[in-house]
């Protein structure tokens, strides 16, 4: 059978077989290893992944990759990162050495009204020329999709200009972006003291403008909120929430980054797709991880990027059965991080995951982190061909090196993405 491309003698092929869905519990971390593998690949997709023998003796391919006994592994998909953005806020990391909270810089008006006001003076034009080397970078770090958001603008206008850069951001470079409309990320400093009344803001006039966006380009939005001790509480979460729902959204929610006021319990509850940061997660919110669909989104760069020690509890998560995902928060104010290399390097140090865990996390379950599980994150005949060639022959290198690329070829839909040049 004649094939598109050929990728062939890799060390190894890591599958990170799905079973129809993402890796629950201790079933996180089957890589389903090939070695001397290869991977077949036909308009864009998948046909065959086997041993390097096998697949040369079946396919004729009109190109080839020679792995030259490296590791092939999926592209890694970055589930939670707050793309576009517009600015820098390098003073308030100097304010943090300095022992100011994240909080308190963010209750002084600073924090991510500071990102506001820059991302809503900036041009539409300005938003995408400035993100577009970001998504560059990440795809050289391997980030073959991820998810993008607003909450940056918190006024109508520049929650749309946020997704129409996204929608532009998207047709400009490899990286797939999927996108959430997070217009209750913070309370904007107009509507300061007055939190319910920018809550029915948010639902009367932004979430019917979001959703008119959605209809207008015929595709799916996620709508998030900011579930936090000081921002929007559960009652507040769970109004937005359930409307968005109505109307059409998807949902995922930011809970538990600093104080556990049950965000997880309700996105489970809600059936949203993702639950993420996770890091004091009440114990019955736990159990609940573990009896619902919602994916766990721990994002390790962020306690990390604020120099705290507390981190997901992964190990608790997979205990009680729950599915766990790896992302970079990818943001200017905790965490501006955008390899999921080095996010797989802290999941490891901090959340206690194995390499091969993490890899699953930062993949297949992180494809389910974004609702599309069925059509990426693992090397399974049918999926797009979203695949890493790394510079090293064990996957295992993954995790315990960090600060390098240790990505040499990035394949995006079967086209070769990026190549290190060496
Ligand atoms: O995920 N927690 C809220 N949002 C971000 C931080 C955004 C910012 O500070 O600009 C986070 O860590
Ligand atoms: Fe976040």
């Amino acid at each position: 059978m004649h094939i598109d491309l050929l990728i062939h003698s890799a060390s190894q092929v890591c599958v990170v077989p799905s079973h129809d869905g993402p890796q629950r519990g201790d079933k996180l971390g089957d890589l389903g290893l090939i070695e001397n593998g290869a991977v077949a690949v036909k308009d864009g997709r998948i046909t065959a992944v086997g041993k390097t023998a096998d697949l040369r003796a079946t396919y004729t391919a009109a190109q080839e990759i020679d792995a030259n006994g490296s590791a092939v592994i999926p592209g890694f998909i970055d589930p939670h990162t707050h793309i576009p953005w517009y600015g820098d806020r390098a003073n308030e990391f100097e304010m943090r050495l300095g022992g100011a909270s994240y909080m308190e810089i963010m209750n002084a008006g600073g924090g991510i009204m500071s990102t506001v006001r820059s991302t809503r003076q900036a041009s539409l034009d300005d938003l995408v020329t400035d993100n577009l080397p970001r998504l560059a970078r990440m795809l050289q770090h391997g980030t073959t999709s991820a998810e993008t958001k607003t909450g940056y603008g918190l006024e109508k206008a520049a929650e749309l200009k946020q997704l129409d850069a996204m929608w532009e951001l998207n047709q400009r470079q490899p990286i797939e972006l999927t996108y959430t409309f997070l217009p209750a990320h913070a309370v904007p400093a107009e509507w300061n003291g007055r939190t319910d009344d920018f809550v029915d803001y948010v639902i009367n006039e932004m979430l019917p403008a979001g959703a008119d966006w959605m209809k207008k380009h015929d595709i799916t939005l996620f709508c998030d909120v900011f579930c936090e001790a000081g921002v929007f509480d559960v009652a507040q979460t769970r109004r937005i929430l359930s409307r968005a729902q109505e109307m059409g959204f998807r949902l995922k929610v930011h809970a538990d980054e600093f104080e556990g006021l049950g965000g997880t319990k309700l996105a489970v509850e809600l059936g949203a797709i993702s639950a993420d940061h996770l890091v004091r997660t009440p114990d019955a919110d736990i159990a609940a991880l573990g009896s619902g669909d919602t994916i766990a989104v721990g994002l390790p760069g962020t306690p990390f990027g604020l120099a705290e020690n507390e981190y997901t509890p992964a190990k608790a998560i997979l205990a009680a059965g729950g599915a766990l995902a790896l992302a970079s928060d990818c943001n200017p104010g905790t965490t501006w991080n955008e390899s999921m290399q080095m996010v797989i390097a802290l999941g490891c140090r901090y959340m206690g995951l194995t390499q091969a865990q993490a890899l699953a996390a930062a993949t297949l379950n992180a494809a389910y982190a974004i609702g599309r599980g069925d059509q990426i994150g693992s090397l399974e005949s049918g999926k797009q061909a979203d695949i890493l060639i790394l510079n090293t022959a064990n996957y295992r290198q993954l995790g315990y090196r960090y600060g390098g690329n240790l990505v040499k070829q990035v394949i995006k839909k079967g086209e070769i993405a990026f190549q290190q040049v060496s």
